[in-house]
């Protein structure tokens, strides 16, 4: 699937349209869009109300004619005509005019590895109908571990592993392409729906769906690790009164109901591991993984992988843009084809 440098050399724009947000690359204006991948639309007129950041803001908090949509599911586009009406609006009218200018516009698009031929459909037509000519799809695990600055294309192993919001990605590289990889769907969302579920079923609390972030970055310093606060306080609304009322949380507890997800993440990195050659294996041991992606910054995630692997675990310097970034450079032409030619005798 992955398309080659030559091609994507020629690209005018980039775009990672991920579940839980949206980013472009504009060849020579750089990363111009990184916004929630989320609309809200009047259902009376079907007009768009606000998208990005504007409509998030607006989500649990609207008037029945009011509906706040997301067009990417799990990675995957599953409402094209809203994903382009929102990318337009994310874009902005001088950028749309600047590459409406170009005569055979072409645009590149990084897609989750093994994603269906159906859902590669799905990104490339929403680029068509933003004027694109062509469209280049490249793998988000290589797009990624480009953009974080791993040597891909020496031959040695590199295991990135990039945590998404619908999904987690884990693969090992040399040569410039993936000798195994995993999708594993769990990622930030899970982490979210299971902080959520702890609170409901142990507290009879519903959470707001806003207020799952600040409830992390309480448990944040040691995060999943024990040393953290001993409780916190989290306001909500009782599930049975309906009234609005605060708990305690013990922090220990909510660190025990993220583990549950975040176990299959690390049965996918063993898989990984099981599956890789033995020589690459050994290279792993000392360059360890490199975690990209929005839901690396989790805390304690890192030291949690760290313990369970036994293997350096490293965070990308700007990990939730690694993707988009690779693509970039891609098709700024920063990174050099590979000189894999026949030696002639
Ligand atoms: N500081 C943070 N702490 C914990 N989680 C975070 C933090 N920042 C972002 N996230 C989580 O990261 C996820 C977003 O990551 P990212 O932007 O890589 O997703 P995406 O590219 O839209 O998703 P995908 O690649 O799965 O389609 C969200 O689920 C969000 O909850
Ligand atoms: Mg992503």
């Amino acid at each position: 699937m992955t398309a080659s440098l030559e091609q994507l050399r020629r690209c005018h724009f980039a775009v990672d349209l991920g579940a839980a947000r949206t980013r472009v690359y504009v060849k020579g204006a750089g990363l111009v869009v990184d916004q929630p991948s989320v609309a809200a639309v009047n259902t009376r007129t079907g007009a768009l109300i606000a998208v990005g950041e504007f409509a998030e803001k607006m989500t649990g908090r609207t008037p029945g004619y009011i509906r706040v949509v997301k067009p990417v599911s799990g990675g995957t586009v599953v409402d094209i005509e809203m994903a382009q009406r929102m990318l337009r609006q994310l874009l902005g009218e001088r950028l749309r005019r600047t590459l409406r200018r170009k005569p055979r516009l072409r645009a590149a698009a990084c897609t989750p590895h093994g994603s269906d031929p159906l859902a590669q459909r799905a990104a490339v037509e929403t680029l068509v109908g933003l004027g694109a000519r062509r469209v280049e799809l490249v793998d988000t695990l290589i797009a990624a571990a480009v953009g974080c600055g791993l040597p891909v294309e020496r031959a040695e192993a590199t295991m990135i592993m990039v945590c998404g919001a619908a999904h987690t990605q884990v693969a090992v590289l040399s040569l410039g392409a993936i000798v195994t990889a995993e999708r594993i769907p769990v990622g930030g969302e899970a982490v979210d729906h299971a902080i959520v579920q702890h609170l409901r079923h142990q507290h009879e609390l519903m959470l707001p769906s806003q207020s799952v972030r600040p409830l992390q970055l309480a448990l944040s310093g040691n995060g999943l690790t024990p040393q953290g606060p001993a409780s916190t306080e989290i306001h909500g609304r009782d599930v049975a009164t309906g009234l609005a009322r605060s708990v305690r949380v013990d922090t220990a507890a909510v660190r025990d109901a993220i583990q549950t997800p975040l176990t299959a993440v690390l049965d996918g990195i063993g898989k990984v591991l099981r599956n890789c050659p033995p020589d690459l294996v050994a290279d792993l041991a000392d360059r360890g993984i490199m975690m990209v992606g929005g839901s690396a910054l989790l805390p304690g995630f890192d030291q949690m992988l760290r313990h369970a692997t036994g293997m350096p675990v490293h965070i990308a310097e700007r990990p939730e843009v690694c993707a988009v970034l690779g693509l970039g450079e891609m098709l700024d032409g920063r990174i050099q084809p590979m000189a894999l030619d026949s030696v002639s005798t």
